[in-house]
Formats: structure tokens, C-alpha cells, sequence
């Protein structure tokens, strides 16, 4: 860790760090349709804020863990998250056509290679989790497996998509956020963590505090950029949720009453771990994901 390094240039390091770990981890191997690995690069390189592998990576801070350590778990979230983009685009769910600035994956390459495209980025997500000395590999894949699986990301991805029209209750809602973002957020602070020293129970409890806090936030902005932001500020359709017809946030209870929560929420992310100083980057990257405007 390097104390001194101030935010934007950790973070940006970092975020150049990932983008290489991923071309590396999507690189051409033989035998692999060439088709099927432009559309999986297509949707995991060149974009993306990577919110989910600076968690990681600042999770791994916090437990002393030596960043190599971290690249393998960092870019698994970072491709289990481009997996659940690609997914979520599709006609049958979001039908959305603009993706990180550019045409969403099945746009580009046809509904069939983009369901697959998702398919093999999640398999290859499983396989890179583990490309790290450090942690136990058998906890590994189950974290990363519940946070995306039916009790996570998937599970929220359904209620979202059942619940079409409906207006859901507040608990609702938060259940529903906490699976389909939380889940995958929280798992990425948790694998970077678990690269380093073993943590105590408090410890272990405050970072599951922070982590639900940042989880829920990060949707919760979500929702309220969808309202506020333009396609060219967020690189991905503006106003969508009205159009059609999810329950967020802001729809639920306005966008100054979702602006409090969000802060809310952050100050709860500094409550848990404002006194752990190896936490820094965490607090930072939750004062970022509350006021970040794309
Ligand atoms: C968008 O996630 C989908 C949600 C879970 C809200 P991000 O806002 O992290 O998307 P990228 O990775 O920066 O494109
Ligand atoms: C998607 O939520 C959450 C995922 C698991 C991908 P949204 O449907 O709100 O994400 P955007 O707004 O399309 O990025
Ligand atoms: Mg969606
Ligand atoms: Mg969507
Ligand atoms: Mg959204």
C-alpha cells in the first residue's frame, strides 16, 4: 500500500491495472471461435467504470494483501459483472441498445453470440477467481458463486424483472437492490479481503456493514442518474426505468428523499470503518460511488 498516492492517481493506476489483467485473462487460446471471444472482449475490455475490481483491490488494502494477489479475484467480479451487463441488455430483459458508450453486446454481435458471450465470461470469471495464491480456493468460488447466483445477482435480476409495473414496498425495493447490485459488490470487497491477514469478527462485521452500505448506494445512484444523467454523460440509455415501468428509488420516493439515503448511506460506510486506517481507499471509493455522476 502506498499511503501517499492520492485518489485519482490510485485509482486510475488500478483501473489501468485491471484493464490489463482482463486482456490478459481474455487473450486469444487456441481452439477458442474467434466470434465468441471478440463479443466477450467486446463487452469486458475498453470500459466501464470498474467499480467492483477497485473494491476488490481496496478490500485487499485493508487486510495488507499484496495487489497480485488481488488481479485474479478483482477481474473474476469484473467479468461476472460484464456477464450480468451483456445479460441485462438483451431484448428479453432490459432491451437496452447502448452500452459503456457504445452498441450493447447483442447489438453488435447477435442475441445468440451475446447469450453466449455472457455464458462463457461467467465459466471464465469462476476460472480466474482462483488464480491467486492467496485465499482459500474452495471459499472463493462459493462467494463469487452465491453473489451471483440465485441469492444474488440473478435472484434481484428476477424480482426486477417479474415485478414489471408493480409498485414494490420500500423493504421491497432494498431486498431487491441488495440481490441484484449488492450482492456482487459486497463480494468483491469480501474476495480482495480475504487476500490478505485473517480478520477479526468485529472487523469482519464492519466490513459487511460498509459493504451493504456502498452495495445498496451504488443501485440506489443508479436509479437517480437514470433520472438525471444523459445517454452521452452515462454511456448507456437515459430514462428507462419510467419508460419502463420499475420500481426505483426515485420513483418511490422522489429524488431528494433518494439524494438523502445515498448519504445516508455513505456516512454509514464511514461509520463502520472511518477509525481502520488501512480502510482509506474503501472510504474514499464510497464518497465516489455516492457522488459519482456517471
Ligand atoms: C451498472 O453497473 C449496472 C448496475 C449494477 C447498476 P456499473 O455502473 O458499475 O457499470 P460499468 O461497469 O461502469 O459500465
Ligand atoms: C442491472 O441493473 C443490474 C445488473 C445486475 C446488471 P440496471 O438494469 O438498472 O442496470 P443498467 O441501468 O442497465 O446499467
Ligand atoms: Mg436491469
Ligand atoms: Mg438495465
Ligand atoms: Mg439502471
Amino acid at each position: 500500500m502506498n499511503p501517499d498516492l492520492a485518489w485519482e492517481v490510485w485509482s486510475r493506476e488500478r483501473s489501468e491495472r485491471i484493464e490489463n489483467v482482463l486482456d490478459g485473462a481474455l487473450a486469444v487460446a487456441s481452439g477458442t471461435p474467434r466470434l465468441l471471444l471478440d463479443a466477450m472482449r467486446y463487452a469486458a475490455l475498453g470500459g466501464g467504470k470498474r467499480v467492483r475490481a477497485l473494491l476488490a483491490y481496496a478490500g485487499g488494502e485493508l487486510t495488507g494483501a499484496d495487489p497480485d494477489d488481488v488481479d485474479g479475484p478483482a477481474a473474476a467480479v469484473e467479468l461476472m459483472h460484464a456477464y450480468s451487463l451483456v445479460h441485462d441488455d438483451l431484448p428479453c430483459m432490459d432491451d437496452d441498445a447502448l452500452r459503456r458508450g457504445k452498441p450493447s453486446c447483442h447489438v453488435a454481435f447477435g442475441e445468440a453470440m451475446a447469450l453466449l458471450a455472457g455464458d462463457a465470461l461467467q465459466t471464465l470469471a469462476f476460472e480466474v477467481v482462483v488464480r491467486t495464491p492467496a485465499g482459500e480456493p474452495a471459499a472463493q468460488i462459493t462467494l463469487l458463486a452465491k453473489a451471483s447466483g440465485a441469492s444474488g445477482m440473478a435472484g434481484g435480476q428476477a424480482i426486477d424483472l417479474a415485478t414489471v409495473g408493480d409498485m414494490l414496498a420500500l423493504n421491497e425495493l432494498e431486498h431487491m437492490h441488495a440481490l441484484k447490485t449488492g450482492a456482487l459488490i459486497r463480494a468483491a470487497v469480501r474476495l480482495g479481503a480475504g487476500c490478505g491477514r485473517p480478520m477479526r469478527a468485529d472487523e469482519n462485521d464492519a466490513l459487511d456493514r460498509y459493504s451493504s452500505a456502498i452495495g445498496l448506494g451504488f443501485q440506489i445512484v443508479d436509479d437517480v442518474l437514470d433520472v438525471e444523467g444523459t445517454a452521452l454523460s452515462l454511456g448507456k440509455t437515459a430514462g428507462k426505468d419510467a419508460v419502463q415501468r420499475k420500481t426505483t428509488y426515485a420513483s418511490l420516493l422522489g429524488l431528494s428523499a433518494a439524494r438523502e439515503r445515498i448519504e445516508a448511506l455513505r456516512a454509514d460506510a464511514h461509520a463502520a470503518l472511518g477509525g481502520m486506517p488501512t480502510a482509506r481507499r474503501l472510504i474514499e471509493l464510497a464518497d465516489w460511488i455516492s457522488s459519482r455522476t456517471h
